[in-house]
């Protein structure tokens, strides 16, 4: 959510920058905007452009700029429409800042900030930042002095990097509650959202901690507490990042990503399982070691929620403890109670959303003695470094807003940790966990052979076409799975959609059923196949089409339903890893028919780092 970028640099970084905010786009594509100084004389070219980053990339050509020093925003609009007088950087005539974040006293700093001459131009909450920080060097002569106290007035969330006209040689940055790293090669020193940013220009990195600011030169960096107290330097080597900037041969990320699947499981199973089938987390020794927990609560957001919600039926199944979940922007505000003996597991493809982050640390401060483990994607992220114990998905950059490989590498990892968890509590024999571990590798086989018949999926479209939404039904891990088939058509369609657990829809959404609603019903033989296929002729009698996604052979299945997807059979952990699949190619399919953006698709963000 909002991609910033700094760079101080022997060369001009007008390249530099936009390339940063190339990987960081699926952060926010509703402006984009790049500020450089070449040098005290010159004075802030400021260059930024409303809609995606190609229409700045188009204005630079027309309009280069120059100079060694520079800032770059890619913006997810807050506060103010998308245009080009609220796309970042800000600016004063002397100063210059990009802002990740939102700045909760926005209102009444403005009010201030007028009274003494500030000419405000945008609607955002961010351009208080530069405002109050001129103010701010009217009152102090010594310039650290005066950005702490910028930094001590702001309430709410911010990462920021800022210049100033008069000082071509120095490049300011700050971090609360908004992720920002600081990163050096030999082309210069970087402040980013993200590592991907840097990744061809950095060998290395420094995560910088809540609340901590500074500046840098090229030469030097420093780094300060919220007191004001310089800060140990821990540069380390900058990780190894694969690019994600090629879509290959297919016409979107999305359709790549979907196409990584059986990688990613094999990937997965190759990490953490070995050949005599045991199970073993290195990066989560606790799991191993500890007593198992007697009740374990689970938080993520969006698509990681509904990962989490299908570990539930697998954990408690075998685990016999109560496992809660919850979307974390409830948890942290629900004054949850938490007890003894409990494990909090976070599950997030990027380890920089809000409103994860903020239930883990509210976790952590309510019971500084129970254990966390992130199921998480990018191991150097924020939730990796603030948790005990890391699950890494290994699913490779995501770029598709609409996530489809993190999602299923976060079922098969959740997968072998219910597991690893049911053979220590002796629900499960060492055999009966290689046989499931074998269906897992069988999944990535059947996913292979599903890809390869895609084609098959094409029928779906063209009963979408005069839907006026679509209902999902499912039972036990179905129902999560059907949340997501929801989740993911609304995502990149537009087309109103609902998840609903199966033997709940006569409650009120069978109103909703008529001829133009189609009723995608997910009918597996581990879950409660007679009862949903029960349901399913409730709504075949209302007139609505359906589309029956099953692992029964056509001979079995319900005779006139509108589609019928065949799938392999999976068994109780891997039937969801394969029943994604049509779902997946599903709302690309009717996106692409409604020629709509699939990989960047309306309002939305893939990380949302605000809450
Ligand atoms: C956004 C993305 C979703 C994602 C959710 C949680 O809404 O568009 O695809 O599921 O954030 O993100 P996380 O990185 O925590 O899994």
């Amino acid at each position: 959510m909002c991609g910033i970028i700094g760079i101080i640099s022997h060369n001009n970084v007008q390249h530099m920058l936009v390339q940063a905010l190339k990987t960081m786009e699926y952060r926010g594509y509703d402006s984009a905007g790049i500020c450089m100084l070449e040098d005290a004389a010159s004075g802030l070219k400021n260059v930024k452009e409303k809609g995606k980053l190609q229409h700045l990339q188009q204005a630079l050509k027309q309009q280069p700029l120059t100079g060694n020093l520079g800032i770059g925003h890619t913006r997810w609009a807050t506060h103010g429409k998308p245009e080009v007088r609220n796309a970042h950087p800000h600016q004063t005539a002397t100063l210059a800042i990009v802002h990740n974040g939102i700045i909760e006293n926005h209102q009444a700093l403005r009010t201030e900030l007028q009274q003494t001459g500030a000419n405000f131009l945008s609607d955002t909450d961010s351009e208080v930042i530069p405002w109050l920080w001129q103010q701010q060097r009217t009152q102090f002569s010594n310039e650290k002095e005066a950005f702490l106290h910028t930094l001590n007035t702001l309430k709410g969330a911010y990462a920021i990097a800022g210049l100033q006209a008069h000082d071509p040689d120095k490049l300011w940055f700050a971090r609360r509650g908004s992720p920002l790293l600081l990163a050096r090669g030999s082309s210069g020193v970087f402040v980013a959202s993200d590592a991907l940013a840097v990744a061809g220009e950095a060998d290395e990195v420094m995560y910088l901690q809540e609340g901590e600011w500074g500046w840098t030169t090229l030469e030097d960096t420093y780094v300060f507490d919220v007191q004001g107290k310089s800060v140990a330097l821990k540069w380390q080597a900058m990780p190894h990042m694969v690019s994600a900037t090629d879509k290959g041969d297919y016409a979107h990320y999305m359709l790549k990503e979907i196409h990584e699947q059986p990688r990613v499981y094999r990937d997965i199973l190759h990490a953490y399982t070995d050949v005599s089938g045991s199970v073993h987390f290195p990066q989560a020794d606790f799991i191993h070691n500890d007593t198992l927990p007697k009740r374990i609560i689970m938080v993520a957001c969006g698509t990681s929620y509904h990962a989490a919600l299908t570990a539930r039926y697998w954990l408690e199944r075998y685990l016999k403890v109560p496992v809660e979940v919850d979307v974390a922007s409830e948890f942290r505000y629900r004054d949850p109670v938490i007890g003894d003996h409990t494990w909090l597991i976070t599950l997030s493809q990027s380890g920089e959303t809000a409103d994860t982050l903020e239930a883990l640390r509210l976790f952590k401060r309510r019971t500084p003695h129970n254990k966390t483990l992130a199921f998480c994607n990018v191991p150097h992220s924020s939730l990796v470094r603030e948790s005990d114990g890391l699950i890494e998905l290994y699913a490779g950059p995501e770029i598709g807003v609409a996530s489809t490989k993190a999602y299923t590498a976060q079922l098969m990892a959740l997968a072998l940790f219910s597991l690893q968890l049911a053979q220590q509590n002796q629900a499960l024999d060492t055999k009966e966990v290689q046989q499931h571990i074998q269906a897992l590798q069988y999944a990535a086989d059947h996913v292979d052979v599903l890809l390869q018949e895609s084609h098959q999926f094409d029928m779906l479209t063209q009963i979408f076409s005069h839907a006026h939404g679509a209902l999902f039904l499912g039972r036990g891990p179905c129902y999560p799975l059907a949340l997501e088939g929801a989740l993911k058509l609304k995502e990149i369609s537009y087309l109103h959609a609902e998840g609903y657990a199966a033997g709940e829809m006569k409650h009120g959404p069978i109103a909703l059923v008529d001829k133009n609603l189609p009723v995608v019903v997910l009918a597996l033989r581990q879950y409660h196949l007679d009862k949903v296929i029960s349901n399913l002729h409730e709504v075949q009698a209302r007139g609505a089409k359906i589309i029956l996604i099953t692992d029964l052979p056509k001979s079995e299945c319900p005779q006139d339903v509108d589609a019928i997807v065949n799938i392999p059979e999976g068994d109780f952990f891997s039937a969801p890893l394969i029943a994604s699949i049509p779902l997946q190619f599903l709302s690309y399919n009717v996106a692409r028919s409604k020629g709509t953006d699939v990989d960047q698709p309306r309002n939305l963000a893939k990380s949302v780092t605000v809450e």
